[in-house]
């Protein structure tokens, strides 16, 4: 595969940070700038409880200057959710009551903030399955193609995921997060739903990719059920799984944007792209990635009106361009990096070890 990678990164860079900085709205929801953090799972809650110095790691991300965090990974209120007791929980009152301080705490800071919501599926190392006698969820009990570790989920089962999303939904906007994040991503279950390689179902769940949407449609019908219409809901999804980084949903523009516009029909807000190498094209014939091709299919299709919906709503989080000089040296994200980067603050890479080396101490 070709690897296009711009020829100066900075100057790419440079020309970028004004878009960066312009304020943006997401449904009623205003950001200060266009820098979203992505998430980051960093197992540092003991028990599935996010402590203070949780909300002081996020925190510190918000005065830093961030438009708005997605938080890391958080296991919706499901047996099955995950397998990590330092992940954090989002459900039960201790990890709610730790929730809630993190989102008042980014508020202080001026920050806004979504969780990320998260069922893992099938995707359970070895020895850690999630309690004894929990049963991994997965459309079809495959971990991979060709991999059955467990049965199919019935339809009961599916319905309690689609409860859980919900309920997690719930719990955040009662908490005063301003949006949440559903985990569509890297072949956990909702992508395990949408790519055919983990659903090999012959019901409604399963077919081809539109009709493998239909559990998403249903989680997000649910969590707009429970937060109604102007709370911002994301979904994150990805062509790429951990399964298999080659793997695609969508072979083609015109099938990805059968899959973003049904749902979008539902009540996404915005698509938040996950490419793993944002440098690479998504599809032949054209350097746009993954997420400049969602950003064209919104375009294209706004004239037909089938990819908004009826509040208009549907943006792709993540620029297109090829202009993100710290994913391209693998950085890890510093609490400042949005105000550096207003200031032109920017140095290589090798200038900062030290002070990042600091930064991990602290977060
Ligand atoms: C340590 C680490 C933890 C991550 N945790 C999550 C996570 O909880 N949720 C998620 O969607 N992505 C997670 N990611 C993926 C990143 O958010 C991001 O997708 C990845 O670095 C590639 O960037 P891109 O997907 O925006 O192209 C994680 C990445 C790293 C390196």
């Amino acid at each position: 595969m070709s690897v296009a990678v711009p020829p100066d990164p900075g100057l790419t860079l440079s020309r970028s940070t004004e878009t960066l900085f312009r304020p943006f709205r997401l449904g009623k929801l205003d950001l200060a700038n266009r820098i979203v953090m992505a998430p980051m799972t960093r197992s540092h809650s003991p028990g599935g409880v996010p402590g203070p110095d949780v909300a002081a790691y996020y925190r510190r991300r918000a005065e830093g200057g961030v438009g708005l965090i997605v938080t890391e990974g958080t296991y919706v209120p499901h047996p099955a959710a995950g397998f990590d007791s330092s992940v954090p929980r989002f459900y039960g009152a201790d990890a709610l009551d730790g929730w809630r301080q993190v989102a008042e705490h980014v508020h202080a800071g001026n920050g806004r903030i979504f969780p990320q919501l998260w069922h893992v599926g099938v995707v359970i190392r070895p020895g850690q399955e999630p309690a004894p006698g929990v049963r991994p969820a997965g459309p079809s009990g495959l971990a991979g193609p060709g991999q059955q570790i467990a049965e199919p989920m019935t339809q009961s089962d599916i319905d309690a995921v689609v409860e859980a999303f919900g309920k997690a939904a719930h719990s955040a906007q009662a908490l005063g997060f301003d949006g949440v994040e559903l985990h569509g991503a890297h072949g956990y279950l909702i992508d395990q739903f949408f790519w055919e390689g983990t659903n090999q179902r012959t019901d409604r769940y399963g077919g081809d990719l539109v009709a493998r949407t239909r559990f998403a449609v249903e989680v997000i019908q649910e969590v707009r059920r429970r937060v109604g219409p102007d709370f911002p809901v994301v979904l994150r999804f990805s062509q790429w799984k951990l399964q298999d980084f080659d793997a695609k949903l969508a072979r083609t523009p015109q099938e990805l944007e059968k899959f973003l516009s049904t749902l979008a029909a539902t009540g996404v807000d915005a698509f938040h792209c996950s490419t793993r190498r944002f440098w690479e094209p998504e599809f032949q014939g054209s350097d746009l990635n993954l997420a400049g091709w969602t950003k064209k299919a919104d375009r294209q299709t706004e004239h037909h009106g089938r990819l908004r919906d009826a509040h208009g709503r549907i943006r792709p989080f993540v620029p297109h361009r090829r202009d993100n000089r710290r994913k391209r040296h693998r950085q890890p994200a510093r609490s400042d990096g949005a105000r550096r980067v207003r200031s032109g603050g920017n140095r290589p890479f090798s200038d900062r070890q030290s002070e990042l080396g600091g930064d991990r101490a602290q977060a």
